[in-house]
């Protein structure tokens, strides 16, 4: 069985004022009654396939991700607790350290939206004898603008029914490279999501990025154990560098392929996005709480505080929580974190 992995340590300040320190983004309900966090958790919600979930996520948000998870029936089989964020690879690494070497691992993360999910454990099911066979799997997206966020696969040879070689793996590439890419026609998007053997991973991890296999290593092998709560040692885990696995392993590994999936696949990284995926109404407008919306149109408005209410305007995002409110034309939400920034400095 494959062993479901979770990384839900983000913190998401684009969907500020929502999305806090105390309680990011994986653990909002923004598209869906669920939150981000029990949505992935149930993609990977089926006995026959899959195990109970490992998550691995900030030790601050411990007992919200239990009460989350157990709410929807997905009982973590171990819940591994990060005493600071070294980013994924390490995160990835004491995963894999906690599972039999040869057990297939399906790395998560929470904070997109999937809405064929069929497509999804499709695609699964064409990689596994792959990553069986020590191939690192990823899941590959087709791309829709030269966005510089995500990671782009140069698809090769196909390997198997459904999955291929990845010629090259380029994490985050400028602009003007993400728009060649495209031209180009034989990239994908890598989705974030990985399948491999807990073995294959370490080896990777162990030649490419050697000081954060052993500070897993060392914190695992001196982490205490509280039930399903698993705490790395905090010192150990502390000197390992901080560094994502595309950019650890991804990008230099071997043996790695790409299954091509269309499975509805967004990124909910943003208030735009949230739009953009949102039910709207005749004027393009999506609202979420208590709203009053009149001659409005093209509005993403939410509140989850005062009620709200909005008079002539077009184009806006207004997100009211019960104690911020964030006013901005559309089109320009990446600009939140200025805000952020703004707000951390002045206290
Ligand atoms: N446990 C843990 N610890 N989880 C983490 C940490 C950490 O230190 N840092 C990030 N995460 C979680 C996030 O919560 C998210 O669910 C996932 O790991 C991915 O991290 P992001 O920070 O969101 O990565 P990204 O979006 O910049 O890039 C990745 O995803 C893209 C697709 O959305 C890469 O894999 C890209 O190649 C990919 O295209
Ligand atoms: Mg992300």
């Amino acid at each position: 069985k494959i062993s479901p992995v979770i990384l839900s340590g983000g913190s998401g300040t684009r969907l500020w004022p929502l999305s806090r320190t105390g309680r990011p983004k994986q653990l909002l309900a923004l598209t869906h009654d669920e939150t981000m966090l029990q949505l992935t958790a149930l993609r990977a919600d089926d006995p026959a396939r899959f195990g109970r979930p490992i998550i691995v996520a900030n030790a601050a948000h411990a007992d919200q991700i239990e009460a989350q998870l157990n709410a929807v029936g997905a009982t973590p089989d171990t819940l591994i607790l990060e005493p600071v964020a070294r980013n994924t690879a390490p995160a990835i690494a004491l995963a894999a350290l906690v599972m039999p070497p040869e057990a297939l691992m399906l790395v998560m993360p929470s904070d997109h939206v999937i809405t064929d999910v069929a497509a999804f454990r499709a695609a699964i099911d064409a990689a596994v004898p792959l990553a069986d066979d020590g191939w690192l799997v990823t899941f590959g997206i087709a791309p829709q603008a030269p966005d510089t966020g995500y990671g782009y696969i140069r698809t090769g040879e196909v390997l198997a029914d459904g999955v291929r070689r990845v010629e090259r793996f380029v994490e985050k590439p400028d602009r003007a490279t993400a728009e060649a890419y495209l031209a180009e026609g034989c990239y994908a998007w890598n989705g974030g999501i990985f399948l491999f053997r807990a073995d294959a991973y370490l080896a990777a991890l162990e030649r490419h990025a050697p000081a954060i296999a052993a500070a897993a290593r060392a914190s695992h092998a001196a982490a205490r154990r509280e039930g399903a709560r698993l705490y790395p040692e905090a010192e150990a885990f502390g000197a390992s560098p901080s560094d994502s696995i595309d950019y650890a392993v991804m990008e230099k590994a071997e043996r790695v392929a790409v299954a091509p999936v269309d499975m509805g696949w967004s990124d909910v990284g943003s208030w735009d996005a949230l739009h953009d995926l949102a039910v709207k109404d005749d004027g393009n407008n999506a609202h979420h709480g208590e709203v009053v919306a009149i001659d409005t149109s093209g509005c993403l408005i939410r509140t989850d505080g005062p009620l709200v209410a909005a008079v002539g305007v077009k184009d806006l995002i207004v997100i009211a929580t019960g104690d911020a409110i964030l006013i901005m034309p559309r089109g320009s939400s990446q600009e939140v974190k200025r805000a952020v920034e703004a707000l951390k400095k002045n206290g």
